[in-house]
């Protein structure tokens, strides 16, 4: 039987040719997973297909004693199961055909009379550990690489092939709940700790140890939940009181706009009491449901997009990056000391220089918190703690460059200051060293002109909170070579963060968005629209928190700088609003000063001031409706981004999208900005903007119309 519903991949190699079967002696079958057209073996099609042709071809014989499924290599099992494939199921049915279909060849492997054991290492993700659950045993490779478990919710679906009844038989529901709402990637022997592995084996030998506990000459015992899980789980009342307290924290986090881990929850707190056919059928119908829903699809698609990002990092055949071992940052306050402390925690020996030495002290202090805070977590062992913290020194003077491979500047935001500082810095590096700024409005083709080789300087724009946000802006100014935009975008891949290039304009593209985006909050605000509901308006529609309460977090101060930029370079239509500099004027600019629209006490949760309404000068906003209200602040940043895409600011619509999601975390179920536009319709969006465009009161701002008079980009894609 063939496998129908599933797309087939662009280089679909013959059939047959995805599986090497094996047999080292009588009696034993090795099942290597090793598909001719994937560097890495993925559940897609062609493979499903053969593996359907070989499971059944095994359970046909009569005097085989024990099964292995193993990987090509010991750390390359499987990549898990096509996502590209289930991006691409549009039609129910199809899905649910995948799904039976896969749950036919799992259980078979299940019902196998021969011992059955997974030996895998490396990435295990999703279907590939749903594979592995469905043998006997699963042996994992000891390794840093191996990384276990099942991420299905983090792109919308569940863990339908299986993962969502075997894991809660096998760890119990609260394990199991942990692993698939957090959808985290469990190292080896955390994965052996929690009993979703039963042994560990050095990569060498995992292969050799798994044939002999196949063939039963190697004792193992299968982890079991053990008595205390084994009573929660028989216990109907401890699985309502787990319920119940699941659902509230997954509401918090998710505020009902995710539905697969609420799914998941239901099908892990059913399992034990229902059928292996009963989970089949349920676990089909969820993924049905939610692989052709529009929150996979969207979560899939930024999937795909920050893998194209990493893949830019990785260089191209003419051009490889280099590994950067020794780096430097001038200037050591809010961003520069975390930027030189995260690059050290990565593996670079680093130097950071400031003026101040309370800086510096202040960096050093951080740098030493922040990893003591991850070794108590276990995030690093405490050897790695410790490299890392030797690896950051801190100088006053311009000294220690000598091996530099990337310096850079994160010193105050003047074109003067920078131009000395990377003046100084480039007559102290060697040639071929990076020259960075983390500048966040000013342009760096202008800061590149007059130094030497010009095409080694990128912008390198972090994200405020640095170890938080994922982002990062790779700027490119005039002179930027493609060699220098990729090593910074390498680099920012081996900080954890997703790099997106960009052009040298004003704002670049994060902050050009979120400018026209706050100042139509600051006008609605001032017309007379209620604080309260103005940001519960954007968090329902899915952003992180409240324009205003973002306000309060950049600072009004650095917003209004912010804004003025925009407007020197944009005119008119950014021309900012100067109805709250009365805000300003009381220093009253946020969490920085402790109240702003909010007041925010110490230690405790952030309240609106209740003075606001003294600030809203006028009522023209009172009437406007929620749609609208959301549309002006909303839309004003998808008209900016439509001219950004005139101008060619990212590479593509997905770059933008990208940006959008990681840099101001523009709602992920709506896969980016001009993801939601096109879902509305673009048709919809520039009618919308006309509606704005000529309503009385925007008519009668400078700049309004402006603003809002659809871009030509919308009205052609329209
Ligand atoms: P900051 O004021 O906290 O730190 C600047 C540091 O540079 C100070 O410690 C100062 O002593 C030092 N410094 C000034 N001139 C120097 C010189 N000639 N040599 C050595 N050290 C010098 O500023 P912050 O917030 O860290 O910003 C730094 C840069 O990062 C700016 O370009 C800013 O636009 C950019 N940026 C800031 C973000 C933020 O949210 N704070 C976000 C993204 C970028």
């Amino acid at each position: 039987m063939e496998l129908q519903g599933f797309p087939l991949p662009d280089n679909c190699p013959e059939p047959g040719s995805c599986i090497r079967v094996e047999r080292p002696e009588p009696g034993l079958v090795v099942v290597v997973l090793d598909p001719p057209h994937r560097s890495l073996a993925v559940l897609d099609a062609p493979l499903l297909n053969d593996l359907q042709q070989v499971v059944h071809d095994l359970a046909a014989e009569k005097d085989l004693k024990g099964v292995v499924f193993a990987g090509r290599e010991p750390l390359q099992f499987a990549a898990g199961a096509d996502v590209e494939g289930i991006s691409k199921l549009t039609d129910r049915n199809d899905a649910l055909k995948v799904v039976r279909f896969v749950h036919a060849i799992f259980q078979q492997i299940q019902d196998l009379k021969a011992t059955t054991v997974a030996a895998v290492g490396g990435a295990v993700p999703g279907g590939a550990f749903e594979l592995s659950l469905s043998c006997n045993y699963i042996i994992a490779a000891n390794d840093p690489k191996t990384r276990i478990g099942l991420p299905e919710t983090q792109l919308g679906i569940i863990p339908g092939w299986g993962g969502s009844h075997r894991l809660p038989r096998r760890v119990g529901i609260p394990g199991a709940l942990d692993a698939i709402l957090s959808g985290r990637l469990y190292p080896a022997r955390a994965a052996w700790k929690r009993g979703m592995v039963d042994r560990l084996a050095y990569p060498e030998r995992l292969l050799e140890i798994a044939c002999e506990v196949a063939m039963g000459r190697k004792k193992i015992r299968r982890k079991e939940r053990g008595m205390g899980k084994w009573l929660v789980d028989k216990n109907p009342l401890m699985h309502a009181i787990i319920g119940n307290k699941v659902r509230k924290q997954v509401l918090a986090k998710t505020r009902g706009f995710y539905p697969a881990p609420l799914v998941a929850l239901d099908l892990v707190l059913g399992s034990l009491g229902a059928s292996p056919g009963q989970m089949v059928e349920r676990e089909a119908e969820a993924v049905a449901e939610l692989a052709t829903g529009s929150v996979c699809k969207s979560l899939v698609s930024i999937f795909f997009v920050s893998e194209a990002a990493k893949k830019y990092a990785r260089g191209h055949d003419d051009f490889r990056p280099r590994k950067l071992q020794h780096g430097a940052v001038i200037g050591g306050g809010v961003m520069g000391g975390a930027i030189a402390s995260s690059m050290a925690e990565k593996g670079l020996n680093m130097r950071l220089i400031d003026l101040s030495r309370d800086a510096l002290d202040a960096a050093l202090v951080d740098h030493a918190a922040t990893l003591e805070k991850k070794s108590k977590r276990r995030r690093l062992k405490p050897h790695e703690a410790n490299a890392a913290l030797d690896r950051l020194t801190v100088s006053q003077e311009m000294d220690g460059l000598a091996n530099a491979e990337i310096v850079l500047e994160a010193v105050a935001e003047r074109m003067d200051v920078k131009k000395s500082v990377l003046q100084n810095v480039a007559a102290k590096v060697p040639s071929n060293c990076l020259l960075a700024t983390n500048t966040s409005s000013l342009s760096v083709t202008e800061m590149a002109a007059g130094l030497p080789r010009p095409e080694r300087v990128v912008g390198m724009h972090f994200f405020n909170p640095v170890r938080k946000m994922p982002l990062v802006e790779v700027v490119r100014g005039e002179a930027t070579s493609e060699e220098a935009a990729i090593e910074i975008a390498a680099l920012a891949t081996r900080m954890g963060k997703t790099p997106v290039v960009v052009k040298d304009v004003a704002g670049f593209l994060v902050n050009r968005l979120l400018g026209p985006y706050l100042d139509e909050a600051m006008r609605l605000f001032v017309a007379g629209v209620d604080p309260a509901h103005l940001d519960q308006l954007m968090l329902d529609f899915g952003m992180p928190m409240g324009p205003l309460r973002l306000l309060d977090e950049v600072g009004l101060d650095i917003a209004t700088h912010a804004a003025q930029s925009l407007h020197a370079a944009y005119g008119e239509r950014m021309l900012p609003c100067t109805g709250i500099q009365a805000l300003s004027s009381e220093k009253r600019l946020g969490c920085k000063t402790g109240w702003g629209f909010y007041r925010h006490p110490k230690g405790k949760k952030a309240e609106l001031s209740s003075d606001l309404s003294s600030f809203q000068q006028e009522d023209s906003a009172r009437n406007l409706s929620d749609q609208e209200i959301q549309d002006r602040m909303v839309l004003s940043m998808v008209n900016e981004a439509a001219r950004c895409m005139e101008e060619g600011v990212t590479q593509s619509v997905e770059d933008l999208d990208l940006a959008t999601v990681f840099g101001m975390g523009f709602a992920p179920f709506r896969g980016g900005l001009l993801r939601y536009a096109r879902s509305e319709g673009f048709a919809s969006i520039v009618a919308r903007l006309e509606v704005i465009a000529n309503s009385q009161d925007v008519c009668n701002r400078p700049g309004g119309r402006e603003k809002f008079t659809p871009a030509p980009w919308l009205r052609e894609n329209a």
